[in-house]
């Protein structure tokens, strides 16, 4: 299987790989090596580009703990569980409601706990084919106290989103930077959830990177997208699969331009569109496939607690069409339930409309992990000879390998200074003088690098070098002193 490939690659070349490995691992925990962190560096960099800075919009930095009457008014504490059985006998544990998909065909996603009861007293364990206990729910955020004292008012939990960091700072922000709406504040971190299966590799996992970037809205203005701003989404082509289409007996997916898709009215608002679109094209940058993209609509019963209405970008992964990326429409749930809970007001006055109001929030939150993964597995190819990411430049942990062809005639001196200045200039590179430039080449390959240089007997005459493509393996002669400015053009 492809994924199986993948974190083969990952593993030796010290991507990505399970967590405390000489203890023999915890489920869902994973450490990113060197070129991994490198990777998950450059999508954050990306991801801010695209979203905060090129958005005008803000970033903030909260806590990973907060107390337990945060997640009451956010709604976690009642809605962010799961329900689980384990067997009688043998003990292993289920998700109740994928049982009952998996084993009696029906949707669980919105069933109550007396029904779920019935239905999987009919299911036996798929280990051992004991019998299975009742429902219970589960709740998947990690617990913890803050302070020595461990009581009731101690109790805390770690963040399952960054969002509500941002909402608690909604009114400061706004204040501090003397914005208007509508704008957006975002945040980027770690986030966890005490999944109770998680599973393929780094896709469902305990720990995560998440940016929840918080879009306000004037609740009458969800629809007075500028000109400007829908100018740049209004061409780009995607994929969408509505509700609508879910409901029929052999649903079918749309492609066609964001513009084409607003004016066939099926999305709710028009800010919605622009943070799905930027989210498309977002993946576009990281390299995925967009023919294994879609954008689908949640069904109602599959909605957060907190949503109006979501969408997702999904992507064809190895093991099936998952979300990398949601979008919800979250109206003006959390602001109202933060100003019920603290008794502050958050409510926003518009100058132009004279109104007092409580804003609507659309939220694209993209998961790093997620992403990064894709990029891995649309990128993956394996040839006769080797194996190569096709990652865009800009993931790449490295953008160019430096080599001298032999270790004589003082090649390496001037490979390294190629290196240097290289580096210098800002480009990612790495120097490597081991092993037959064939396989230097194919190390690089194998992480994914766009081009590789060589100084060879021709640089010490004539200051050109090779440059060599990742993709094509085609070589090109080039000027040493043109050597950065021709990366520069090719990266950007
Ligand atoms: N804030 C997005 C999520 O919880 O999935």
């Amino acid at each position: 299987m492809l994924m199986d490939e993948v974190v083969a690659v990952c593993k030796r070349r010290g991507i990505i790989q399970p967590s405390l490995d000489i203890y023999g691992g915890s489920a869902g925990f994973f450490d990113y090596g060197p070129l991994g962190a490198r990777m998950r560096n450059n999508i954050i960099s990306m991801m801010r580009g695209h979203f905060i800075d090129d958005e005008d919009c803000y970033e903030v930095n909260t806590p990973v703990v907060f107390p337990k009457k945060i997640w009451e008014a956010s709604g976690h504490i009642e809605s962010f569980t799961d329900p689980l059985v384990h067997c009688k006998k043998c003990g292993t544990q289920f998700r109740a409601d994928h049982l009952i998909e998996d084993k009696l065909k029906k949707s669980a996603e919105s069933m109550e706990i007396k029904e779920m009861n019935k239905h999987i007293s009919k299911i036996d364990c798929l280990k051992c084919k004991g019998k299975l206990t009742d429902v219970r729910v589960f709740q998947l955020m990690f617990k913890t106290s803050i302070g020595s004292i461990q009581d009731e008012k101690s109790e805390a939990y770690l963040r399952p989103e960054n969002a509500q960091g941002v909402f608690l700072m909604f009114k400061s922000v706004q204040k501090a930077m003397r914005v208007k709406l509508p704008f957006g504040i975002a945040q980027i971190g770690k986030c966890f959830r005490n999944e109770i299966s998680p599973r393929n590799f780094v896709f469902r996992v305990r720990e995560f990177t998440l940016m929840d970037l918080e879009f306000f809205v004037h609740p009458k203005r969800k629809d007075d997208v500028p000109a400007a701003r829908w100018n740049k989404i209004k061409n780009t082509k995607a994929t969408f699969l509505t509700i609508g289409e879910q409901k029929k007996k052999n649903p079918k997916t749309h492609t066609m331009t964001f513009d084409s898709a607003s004016k066939r009215k099926i999305f709710n608002s028009k800010w919605h569109a622009y943070w799905l679109a930027k989210i498309w094209q977002f993946l576009e940058m990281t390299g995925a496939d967009p023919k294994r993209l879609r954008l689908r609509q949640q069904m109602p019963d599959e909605r957060s607690h907190y949503s109006a209405d979501t969408w997702d970008c999904e992507a064809e992964y190895s093991f099936g069409w998952k979300e990398v990326i949601g979008c919800a429409d979250r109206g003006n749930y959390d602001l109202s339930r933060h100003m019920k809970y603290s008794k502050q007001d958050l409510t926003y006055f518009d100058e132009e409309t004279r109104e007092r109001v409580l804003p609507h929030v659309i939220e694209p939150s993209p998961g790093i992990d997620r992403i990064l993964y894709l990029s891995l597995e649309h990128g993956y190819i394996k040839e006769k000879e080797r194996e190569l990411f096709r990652l865009p430049a800009k993931i790449a942990p490295f953008v160019t390998g430096v080599f001298p062809l032999v270790n004589k005639q003082g090649m390496p001196k001037l490979a390294k200074k190629v290196y240097n200045d290289l580096k210098k200039l800002g480009f990612r590179a790495f120097y490597d003088e081991s092993g037959s430039i064939g396989k230097r080449y194919r190390r690089m390959d194998e992480i994914g690098t766009p081009f590789c240089v060589t100084i060879d007997g021709k640089t010490l005459k004539d200051n050109t070098i090779t440059l060599r493509h990742r993709d094509s393996m085609k070589q090109q002669r080039v000027k040493i002193e043109e050597l950065g400015e021709l990366l520069h053009k090719k990266i950007y």
